[in-house]
């Protein structure tokens, strides 16, 4: 596979046993040729943040280290056989391509102490079989989402705020060599006849891609970072997300088994407070997750998780979240949690609720609680599902116990405005109350959302299930006051 490889003196270091974790094969560094793109196994999770690109740009040290690994990764290139290295075992041809590019360092020798060559040798191979210039962006720490647009704009989102990055790609078809090497990884494809995608990185960060023609101006990529740690309770107080005295209904609420609809638009926090939410459910429960992009990470030792599936090329072999809910009810579940009601699969969701799976959770996609029953509706209408209005209406109202309403503010930060109580229906209407609520009172001198929570000193109805299961509250916890400024 490696031309000249047999004589290599570190030829047989080769062969050993290979305890580097593997990367797909493919991806170059904007400087060399590309491989051909290659059907790459999973990679593992990333390793610890290293410096960003931008840095080279500032520091002649970064500069120099950066021309001795192109250099380096150049004379790789010229060596290696992509196409025979694309055939082989990655583990085994990682650790190949690690004892070649020892000794290409051995033979040009640049001054680098032991640390520095050690990340030089892991950094050309991330260039070799890694993402290409993503790499240095799905190193980087603290990054939210990145947004590919075309492959010379590219903006990362930081603590809430956009911003551009110094990384480019090559042309369009560098990018779109990029990004088919994530989709292919999860047995997806991208080209004009199918031209948008979902995947999913291997830590778990969501992937949509869409392509020209669609989109006008090259290919667009867009990743919402998983990553590395979710976001804790603790991470969620300190941002002042929600209050504790918020957190205390919350938890009693998970503890109690009501039934839970997380709304928010798209990036408002709903997943992660899902997970939040999540570690409160005792842990002998049987916990079902069904989800379109697996995402969620439960802390509890009993969980199942369900994905659901695309069709193929021949637009067969779907497997929808509604195929998923139904099985799941045979699978003998405490609770069930949908990653994201987006169609037919709310109704199942509903009933799932309304007959023994108390403590069910899923979050839906609205701007205010009763927005969020309103597109739980039209879900259902949508989906052809010929349902007299009050007949559903009276299911959710029955189903649902409490909406916990996400929002991302003015200026970036991410807080739970609303937690509504779905009381029941009088008439046609459905009755709800807001116990807890962040009133926006403007926007500071940066641009950023400012305001309180308050407890609107309504209590909630559903107190005695609380104190039935052990949950007690204090009992001045739903006075009527300011509970926190931000
Ligand atoms: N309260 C918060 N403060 C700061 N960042 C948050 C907060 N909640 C979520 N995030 C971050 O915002 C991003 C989007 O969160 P996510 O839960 O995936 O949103 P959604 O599911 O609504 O699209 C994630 O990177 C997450 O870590
Ligand atoms: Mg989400």
């Amino acid at each position: 596979m490696l031309n000249g490889f047999g004589r290599s003196p570190l030829g047989h270091r080769a062969l050993g046993p290979t305890p580097v974790p593997t990367r797909p094969p493919g991806g170059v560094g904007a400087e060399s040729p590309e491989p051909a793109a290659a059907p790459p196994p999973p990679p593992p999770p990333k390793a610890k943040a290293k410096e960003p690109e931008a840095l080279a740009k500032a520091d002649p040290a970064v500069a120099q280290f950066e021309a001795i690994k192109r250099r380096i990764h150049g004379k790789l290139v010229d060596r290696l056989d992509f196409n025979r290295v694309n055939e082989l075992d990655p583990r085994t041809v990682r650790a190949e391509v690690r004892a070649v590019i020892e000794h290409l360092l051995d033979e040009d020798d640049p001054m680098l102490n032991k640390a520095e060559r050690q990340r030089l040798v892991d950094e050309i191979l991330d260039e070799t079989f890694g993402l290409g210039p993503l790499e240095a962006l799905l190193k980087e720490e603290g990054i939210g989402d990145i947004m590919i647009n075309g492959p010379r704009h590219v903006f990362i989102e930081k603590k809430g705020r956009i911003e551009r990055s110094v990384i480019n790609f090559r042309d369009d078809d560098h990018l779109l060599q990029i990004i088919d090497r994530i989709v292919s990884r999860v047995g997806r494809r991208i080209d004009e006849s199918s031209p948008m995608v979902d995947a999913r990185l291997p830590d778990g960060s969501r992937v949509n891609a869409i392509i020209p023609p669609l989109a006008l101006d090259g290919p667009v990529l867009t990743i919402r970072m998983f990553g590395s740690k979710p976001l804790s309770q603790d991470d969620l107080l300190r941002f002042k997300a929600f209050t504790p005295e918020m957190l205390m209904l919350m938890e009693a609420s998970m503890k109690a088994r009501l039934n839970i609809v997380i709304s928010g638009g798209t990036g408002s926090g709903k997943t992660t407070l899902l997970n939040t939410l999540s570690s409160f459910i005792q842990n002998d429960h049987r916990i079902i997750t069904i989800e379109d992009a697996a995402e969620l990470r439960l802390q509890q030792e009993h969980v199942v998780r369900l994905e659901t599936r695309p069709p193929n090329v021949e637009g067969r072999g779907a497997v929808t979240a509604t195929d998923l809910v139904k099985n799941a009810l045979r699978m003998r579940p405490d609770r069930i949690i949908i990653g994201e009601c987006r169609g037919a699969e709310t109704l199942d969701m509903i009933q799932a609720m309304n007959t023994g799976h108390e403590g069910s959770m899923t979050t839906v996609h609205a701007n205010n609680p009763r927005d969020a029953m309103s597109r739980l509706e039209t879900m259902i209408s949508m989906a052809g599902l010929e349902l007299p209005i009050r007949a559903l209406r009276a299911q959710f109202a029955s189903a649902v116990d409490l909406i916990i309403q996400a929002n991302r503010l003015q200026g970036g930060p991410r807080k739970v405005t609303s937690i509504t109580e779905v009381v029941g229906m009088e008439g046609d209407t459905i009755i709800m109350q807001e116990i807890f609520k962040f009133e926006q009172l403007g926007v500071d001198p940066n641009g950023r959302a400012h305001g309180r929570f308050v407890a609107t000193g309504i209590r909630p109805t559903f107190m005695e299930r609380l104190e039935a299961s052990g949950c007690l509250l204090p009992h001045d916890l739903f006075r009527q006051r300011v509970l926190l400024e931000d």
